[in-house]
């Protein structure tokens, strides 16, 4: 049976869509059977690993309008270990028409139903915002992983979404556990880092996960040639990051390197604190 892991939190340009794709590689890169989901109507991670609109059989869309079942939205990657189901959506009308399907809450988790076997791990990538599609994919997930990008505001975007993940527990999916808290495009030196980290040790340090990830220009650059930091320089410190995040969230090993990283920004903020 797959861990189904959404990837969410409802702001838009904190790295969610790089960490679903990047995580989902990774795991499978370390030969997990791994299969993305797009939820985000803009087709981001579909795009992130290579599938546009000519190529792309059906996806989310289709699944949503009873078009296809999930089977036929199903591509493969350069990756044998990693599939994709694209968002499948291009026109605004596609959009609107997703937006008023996804009411219905269980559409995604009905449709996992038959491929649940198939996969270690089903990683949905979502919008950032709380609509029908991000509950649709909180509905059908075991765990969520947020991304938090350090900045103002940051710690309120978590306050507000984990009570959000609360009445998703009582209405939709009670057994939902929070995967944990990543914090993307970390920048060493940068007092908005300091203090956001600072802010979530104290809050939130039972959910912040071990990993960070780095500001990195090889993430941004990687999803132009269609593929994920592991494909476009295994060797940069995002896609070594990301390969830290898979050990962490699979269970492995995390090698001495990233702890070393990790144990100095915490050691720099209990300085300050
Ligand atoms: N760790 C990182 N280092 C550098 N750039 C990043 C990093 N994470 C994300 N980005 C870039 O920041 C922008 C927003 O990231 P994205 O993953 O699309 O966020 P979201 O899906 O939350 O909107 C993108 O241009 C992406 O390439
Ligand atoms: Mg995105």
């Amino acid at each position: 049976m797959a861990r189904t892991i959404a990837v969410a939190i409802p702001k838009g340009g904190v790295g969610k869509t790089t960490t679903a794709v990047n995580l989902a590689a990774s795991l499978a890169f370390s030969e997990r059977r791994t299969l993305l989901i797009d939820m985000d109507t803009s087709g981001a991670a579909g795009l992130a690993l290579g599938l546009t609109e000519a190529n792309s059989k059906a996806g989310v869309y289709d699944i949503f309008n009873f078009i296809s079942g999930i089977n036929t939205a199903i591509h493969k990657t350069e990756i044998p270990t990693l599939d994709v189901v694209p968002a499948n959506v291009h026109t605004l009308l596609r959009e609107e028409r997703l937006m008023k399907l996804a009411d219905n809450r269980l559409i995604l988790k009905n449709s996992l139903r038959s491929i649940t076997r198939d996969y270690d791990y089903i990683i949905i990538d979502c919008p950032p915002f709380l609509r029908g599609l991000t509950t649709n994919a909180l509905t059908a997930s075991d765990s969520v992983l947020v991304p938090v990008k350090p900045g103002h505001f940051a710690l309120d975007a978590v306050d507000k979404f984990f009570k959000y993940i609360d009445w998703v527990r009582e209405v939709a999916n009670k057994m939902i556990q929070i995967e944990g808290i990543v914090v993307t495009m970390y920048e060493t030196g940068s007092r908005a880092t300091e203090i956001t980290m600072r802010e979530l040790q104290s809050k939130y340090r039972r959910h912040l996960c071990e990993t960070i990830i780095p500001r990195h220009a090889a993430l941004a650059e990687a999803c132009f040639y269609g593929k994920p930091a592991i494909l476009y320089n295994i060797n940069s410190p995002g896609a070594v990051a990301y390969l830290d995040l898979a050990r962490e969230i699979a269970g492995d090993q995390i090698p001495f390197e990233q702890r070393h990283i990790v144990d100095e920004s915490v050691q720099a903020i209990s300085q300050q604190a």
